[in-house]
């Protein structure tokens, strides 16, 4: 039998059912392992180390530990893409092939090179014989474009769709990838923001998107969120989470562009979401309008360059004042994700005067 060390979680057997639920929505369960019961204990093998510290936050209730150990593997068969087409692909396109992928709900998204793209049906179909978990297998076509950050898809393996539940802290987000834009490497940055929000708060989020920001609020706090898109799947789509989720806030949905929007409206605002980094520098007049003395922005944008949180601090202060206001505080300054070779999606929280 094939074996090999995972982090885990263990609990009582007890809590077996539902720690195995917590971790299958978030991702988190290593289903090429089997998992184990000894003495009255589960261990459940887990994906993500990282993640893990996660699961203490929402599962604060159960009696669970966290720790590292071997697990017999489920499937004998070949474990990565490289090793189940060695043989099918010469040796150089086998270094090519890609090791990571994004997990979607139940689709698999993988971002095969060009110099693969004539093997992508084949990638697809092994690494779904590897991956049975998933009911979808997709390749990226392209980056993402446009207005609504959309990008198209090749279908390599399973049900021809694009549509999914996706699942990251708990909240249910209706997502369809090529409709509206959703990324799931930003949950950390939608469960960040949402902490940050106080009770009867009056959020805007100017470019929602499927709204999992607003689904994270609204889970967590007893907040008004006026979620705007231009977008009309992406607010179809948002308003599908709405009824997925138990929430304590309310969402008013949306279609329209942030910017007449705003102008055509009376609007008030304890904090401002600006999740749009190749466009929210042009909706700064538009933010500072809506928010009080101390109001928050929360302003992503694309930086690169040697020090970018100095590059950010600057442009974002700049625009500030230009749109006739002053910063107090810039309160967090942070990079999310690698958005290209030497550019990062930043965050900026700015607290205004
Ligand atoms: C990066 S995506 C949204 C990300 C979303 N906040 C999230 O975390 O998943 C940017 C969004 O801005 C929307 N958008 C672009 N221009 C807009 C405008 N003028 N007014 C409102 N929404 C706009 C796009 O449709 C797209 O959904």
């Amino acid at each position: 039998m094939m074996s090999s060390e995972r982090f885990y979680v263990s609990v009582p057997v007890r809590y077996g059912e539902q720690i195995r639920k917590i971790l299958s929505e978030m991702n988190l369960l290593d289903g090429d392992f089997k998992i184990i019961s000894e003495s009255g204990t589960l261990f459940l093998p887990t994906t993500n180390e990282i993640a893990l510290n996660r699961i203490h936050a929402i599962a604060k209730d159960l009696p669970l530990e966290i720790g590292r150990r071997s697990f017999e593997m489920t499937n004998q068969g070949p474990r990565t893409l490289s090793e189940a087409l060695d043989g099918r692909l010469p040796s150089e396109k086998l270094a090519l092939l890609p090791r990571a992928y994004d997990l979607v709900g139940d689709i698999a998204v993988l971002e095969i090179p060009d110099e693969l793209a004539s093997h992508s049906k084949l990638i697809g179909e092994v690494f779904h014989s590897i991956h049975r978990n998933f009911n979808v297998v997709l390749a990226k076509r392209g980056a993402v474009s446009g207005v609504t950050r959309v990008r198209q898809y090749d279908f390599l393996s399973g049900e021809e769709r694009t549509k999914t539940i996706h699942t990251e802290y708990g909240c249910r987000l209706a997502v369809d990838l090529e409709k509206a834009y959703f990324s799931p490497r930003l949950l950390e940055e939608h469960n960040r923001v949402a902490q940050l929000v106080e009770e009867n708060e009056v959020v805007i989020d100017m470019f929602c998107g499927v709204g999992p920001f607003a689904i994270h609020i609204a889970r967590l706090k007893q907040a008004q969120i006026i979620a705007i898109d231009v977008n009309p799947a992406a607010i179809a789509l948002l308003k599908e989470s709405i009824s997925l989720n138990r929430l304590v806030g309310s969402i008013i949905p949306v279609v329209a562009d942030a910017h007449e929007y705003i102008n055509d409206h009376e609007l008030h605002a304890d904090r401002v979401i600006m999740n749009h980094p190749s466009g929210a520098s042009n909706f700064i007049l538009d933010a500072c309008r809506i928010l009080e003395a101390g109001g928050i922005i929360h302003y992503y944008d694309f930086i690169g360059g040697d020090n970018p949180e100095n590059t950010l601090t600057e442009k974002i202060c700049k625009l500030i004042e230009e749109g006739g206001r002053s910063v107090k505080q810039v309160s967090t300054i942070r990079r999310v994700r690698d958005s290209a070779p030497y550019e990062y999606q930043m965050v900026a929280d700015i607290i205004l005067d």
